[in-house]
């Protein structure tokens, strides 16, 4: 039997929200949704520091996903953004859990950046951390929870590889141009691709927030990183099209700058280790199954 709970989720209305929305309240829990905009059922301002308390009453686990979108050009004032919408919205949550008389568990997204940009080597959640802007922001997006780690709160970090989803993210801008025989390997394609169907992100919140022993930070990566030639022969498999264009490296710097460095082309092979320990099932832990279902089902 679940047991049900109350939940309060930033950023819900987001392409893991969305969906993680549904999967929760299915299961009979209750489901809050924290919004900067008139959509969410309490609203909070993360630059003006500002959080509608009441949305903390009774809640047991605090779910945050919220962030301004890594996909844009890093200019210096978007990547304030993208740090700052992450690390002061999980302080101002990580203030308010610590003032609840019974503080809630706080789940919270992160990204594979962690790691670092390029490492192809085998990385599990006991790796260190690595180079860059993103890796730069997850350090400070998880560190910003450590007072709730201090004060004996439940903790735990969603590292989450790519999502692949028709809906949004690196798939789905893929898929005109692989159904249009326009795609192909980027750079030399031999970089490694830690990826993950939305479907199986969506259960790995869910599972964190039904079983205790999931704290700390949870590798959210299929059990298979693959490289981009592969990703790439077997997307033009599921599309039914050649993939003979490759974007060459040089093309994705000067279209994306630092951005493609750090997303497009980066080299990480990130392996689940503690979901496998903890007992997690994958749904899809195949990428041509999970590339056929999400194109043509989801
Ligand atoms: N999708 C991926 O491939 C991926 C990979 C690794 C990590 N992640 C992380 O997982 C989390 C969820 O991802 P997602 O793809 O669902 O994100 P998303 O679709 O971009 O949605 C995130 C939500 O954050 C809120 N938001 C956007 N800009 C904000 C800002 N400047 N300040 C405060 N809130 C803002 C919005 O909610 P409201 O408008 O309702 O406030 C938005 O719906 C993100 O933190 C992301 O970095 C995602």
């Amino acid at each position: 039997m679940i047991e049900p709970k109350t939940i309060l989720i930033s950023g819900a209305t987001g392409l893991v929200g969305q969906p993680l929305c549904e999967a929760l309240q299915a299961r009979g829990h209750t489901v809050r949704q924290l919004s900067r905009g008139a959509n969410g059922d309490f609203k909070w301002d993360v630059s003006a520091g500002q959080l509608d308390p009441a949305s903390m009453q009774d809640v047991d686990v605090v779910i945050h996903l919220a962030g301004e979108s890594v996909a844009q050009r890093w200019t210096a004032a978007a990547k304030a953004r993208i740090l700052l919408s992450r690390v002061d919205g999980t302080k101002l949550l990580v203030d308010a859990i610590l003032q609840q008389a019974k503080r809630p568990a706080f789940i919270a997204a992160s990204g594979i950046s962690y790691y670092g940009i390029i490492r192809p080597d085998s990385l599990e959640e006991s790796a260190a951390s690595g180079d860059g802007f993103l890796a730069e922001v997850t350090r400070q997006w998880e560190g910003a929870a450590q007072p709730l780690s201090d004060a004996g709160v439940r903790v735990a970090f969603l590292r989450t590889g790519i999502v692949l989803s028709r809906q949004g993210g690196a798939l789905a801008k893929m898929l005109l141009p692989f159904k249009l025989g326009l795609g192909g390997r980027i750079g030399s394609g031999q970089q490694l691709m830690s990826w993950i169907s939305l479907p199986d992100l969506v259960a790995a919140y869910v599972f964190a927030v039904e079983n205790k022993a999931v704290d700390g930070p949870i590798n959210a990566v299929a059990p298979s990183p693959v490289s981009n030639q592969e990703f790439t022969k077997t997307l033009g498999c599921v599309v039914g099209r050649p993939t003979i264009f490759p974007l060459p490296r040089a093309i994705v710097k000067a279209l994306f700058g630092e951005m493609g460095k750090e997303t497009v082309l980066s080299d990480l092979g990130v392996l689940p280790k503690r979901l496998t320990q903890l007992g997690f099932e994958w749904q899809t832990p195949s990428l041509a199954a999970t590339l056929r279902q999400t194109i043509y089902q989801d």
